[in-house]
Parts: C-alpha cells; sequence; structure tokens
C-alpha cells in the first residue's frame, strides 16, 4: 500500500520558529571540526541536507566550555572563531530554506577513566558532574561546587546567545545519552543533598536552570528544544523515570523554564516507553508537557545505532533500508504521537532523504554503512 507523505511536508511551530516541514537532521558528532572550528566541508555537509528538503537541521554536539568538550575535533562552540564558523553555516542552511538550531552539549563525567586517550586528559581541565559518579557507578571526576554549576549555567547561556547572533533559528541543549544535565537527571550519578539533588522533579532543576537562563539571554521567538532520553551511551537499559507520574514531574520544571519543545531520544521511534505496552516516549512527552515533540530512532533502517556494538559505548550500527517506516510515521503524527521526526543515519546515507520521501521513492532509500562516516559525504 503506497501512503500520502503530505503530513510530514506540513510547516510546524516551535516558539517563535516555523519549521517548512516535519523532517529534521538527527544531531551528529562527524569529528571534522579541526581546532574545533568546522571548515567548509561541514558548511557544505549541511548545506546539501537543507537542500535535499529537510526542514530543521539540528547540529552535531557543540561543546559549551572546555571542561564538557568530549575528545576529537568537535565543535567548541565558546570560541569566537566558531562562532564565525556556525554563522557561515547558517547561512548556508538558511539560503536553502531550512531552520537550524546547534545542539549545545557538555559531557560532564560521561567519559569514563577506561575509554578516554590518556593524551587528549592531559590537555584538558578536569572532569566534573554532579556526585564525582560516573555513569558506570565507579567514583571519578569532582562533584560540582555552587560556583561551577553557576559558571556551567552561564555558558550554555553565553553560547545561546552566540547561536542567535550567528543566525541560527533556536538552540536544543543536550540533556540526553548520560551527559551532564542528563547526569543530574539520573539517581545513579546525582547523590547531590542540595537543591539539586533528590526526586525526580529536583534533579531536572539543573536541565530547568540552563533553560531559563538561555531564554533570559536570547529574544522570545528564539526555539529552545531539549532533548532528553531514558537510555545512556553507558547503560542502554537505563531509566531516569520508572512511571509516567515520574516523567510528568521531570518535565513540569523544564516546561515552566520556558523549553518550546522535547525531542525524546529513543534507539525504535516506535516502542513503548515503559514495559506495559503503553505509549512511546515521544507520545507520553507531548500528552504531559502540551509542547511539540520529536520522535527519532532507526528511521527507515533495519537496525537500531547500537545493535550488535559493545555496551561502553563503542561503534555505531550499520542497516539495512527500510521503507515501510514512512507510512508508520505519517500514521502515528496523524494520530497526533509527534509532530517531528529525526533522521540520523540514514539522512548521512542520503542528503536528499526527505526529497526522496515526498516523491515517494523511498524504496530507493540508500542503506547505511559505517565507511560513510569516514567522510562528509
Ligand atoms: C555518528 C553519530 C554521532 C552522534 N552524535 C550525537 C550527538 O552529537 N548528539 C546527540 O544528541 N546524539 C548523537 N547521536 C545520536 C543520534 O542523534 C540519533 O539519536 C541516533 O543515531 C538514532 O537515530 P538513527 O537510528 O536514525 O541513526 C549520534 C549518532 C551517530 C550515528
Amino acid at each position: 500500500m503506497t501512503i500520502d507523505p503530505a503530513t510530514l511536508f506540513e510547516p510546524l511551530r516551535i516558539g517563535g520558529m516555523t519549521v517548512p516541514n516535519r523532517i529534521a537532521l538527527a544531531p551528529m558528532t562527524r569529528e571534522f571540526a579541526p581546532d574545533g572550528v568546522p571548515g567548509d566541508d561541514v558548511v557544505e555537509y549541511y548545506r546539501r541536507r537543507a537542500a535535499g528538503g529537510t526542514g530543521l537541521i539540528i547540529t552535531e554536539g557543540m561543546a559549551v566550555n572546555a571542561t564538557g568538550a568530549h575528545d576529537g575535533p568537535i565543535p567548541l562552540l565558546f570560541q569566537p572563531e566558531t562562532q564565525l564558523a556556525l554563522a557561515r553555516i547558517a547561512t548556508a542552511v538558511t539560503g536553502e530554506g531550512a531552520c537550524i538550531v546547534p545542539q549545545l552539549w557538555h559531557v560532564g563525567l560521561q567519559d569514563s577513566p577506561t575509554t578516554v586517550n590518556p593524551d587528549t586528559v592531559k590537555q584538558r581541565p578536569p572532569r566534573v558532574g554532579p556526585s564525582g559518579i560516573y555513569g558506570n557507578g565507579k567514583p571519578g571526576g569532582s562533584p560540582m561546587t555552587d560556583a561551577q554549576i553557576a559558571d556551567t549555567i552561564a555558558d550554555f547561556a553565553r553560547c545561546a546567545a552566540g547561536a542567535m547572533s550567528a543566525g541560527c533559528d533556536g538552540i536544543e541543549i543536550h540533556g540526553a545519552h548520560g551527559y551532564l544535565p542528563d547526569q543530574f537527571m539520573w539517581s545513579r550519578t546525582n547523590r547531590r543533598k542540595d537543591r539539586y539533588g533528590g526526586d525526580v522533579a529536583q534533579r531536572s532543576r539543573f536541565l530547568a536552570e540552563i533553560v531559563a537562563a538561555c531564554r533570559a539571554a536570547t529574544s522570545p521567538d528564539f526555539a529552545i528544544i531539549a532533548r532528553i532520553s531514558q537510555w545512556k551511551s553507558v547503560d542502554y537499559d537505563a531509566r531516569l523515570a520508572d512511571s509516567a507520574d515520574d516523567w510528568a514531574a521531570m518535565l513540569a520544571p523544564l516546561c515552566d523554564a520556558g523549553v518550546d519543545a522535547f525531542h525524546c531520544s529513543t534507539r525504535r521511534f516506535w516502542e513503548p516507553a515503559f514495559p506495559d505496552g503503553g505509549p512511546t516516549l515521544a507520545a507520553l512527552t507531548r500528552r504531559l508537557s502540551g509542547r511539540p515533540v520529536i520522535a527519532v530512532g532507526s528511521v527507515t533502517l533495519e537496525r537500531d545505532f547500537k545493535q550488535g556494538t559493545s555496551e561502553t559505548g563503542g561503534g555505531i550500527a550499520e542497516s539495512a533500508a527500510r521503507s515501510a517506516h514512512v507510512a508508520q510515521i505519517v500514521e502515528a503524527m496523524e494520530a497526533g504521537e509527534f509532530d517531528m521526526i529525526a533522521v540520523g543515519r540514514a539522512m548521512i546515507a542520503n542528503a536528499d532523504w526527505a526529497n526522496i520521501v515526498r516523491e515517494g521513492r523511498a524504496d530507493n532509500l540508500r542503506p547505511f554503512a559505517r565507511e560513510m562516516l569516514a567522510t562528509l559525504a
């Protein structure tokens, strides 16, 4: 049965940003930014995806400060020269009619001492996190002081203001996958006894304060998206919340702080949020928050992005294409389960994923192969 994909091509309002359609490029770290500055090749990589019909470009994670920078040549957004590079990316993307939000990233105590490169460790400031506990439950790094928390929140806000000056339509705050804001939200890594620790609502205070600071540093129409997840790179079965009520308690401070949309990161977009077989995390979040929601995970692919790879965070799974997902996505969107779909690996393999789908040619989508990560094609 062929399905009319027209629903995917209706505009969507997120805060003050109007995205021309319901398709986003998922944020993907590409490590092609020598000295933290994306060059012409990165500008072209994003422009091609915008020209391929994508409505919203969510960039790879960009570090908000040196303490929170992932090892490797990722964009260091706190540098003025990186903000100039972001302006060039934004000009290229918006010139093709798409919207753009950079992803703001702080890794916190994500890297465990066994997985980091000792050479780069020597060159960067010591890692910090809520309680000096890694995602694997082992001690390490240092617990953040109140002053460090305040400075980090200010760094997010400064980068948000920088993104606005660079001509972006908004930002996405990386609050997922076990990175710093998620470390605050997760009971395994947050053992604080102060106002940043405690029950689920108190544990989301740190992310809520980041949202509020970014809101205050930007204009009211500048879109603020929060990416959140249950799963962590160090533990795919981890949960921030064990029930819909807990999830609601966690979302409430974020909504009060001014989040315009949620990006619910799951590895398979169709799976129920809880083992009881109820709604997906995206559908649940949309219902509880009343905000637009972006869903993600294995879109038009047979395998999820960690399937068959090591539990300690290594490796990205390759996958055959699966066109039948298009009908599933359209149906879920029409049923009000989510408002936008983010496409990751399938959009590395197909820069014109959106145009291919709009033309009803999803059977022609290319599979995703790991070698594709070696270039910015
Ligand atoms: C190479 C690669 C890099 C990624 N980097 C990021 C990142 O910087 N920030 C983030 O939130 N997610 C990151 N992810 C996760 C993706 O945004 C997405 O959630 C995941 O790939 C699942 O979508 P897919 O099955 O369509 O690929 C990355 C994924 C891949 C494949």
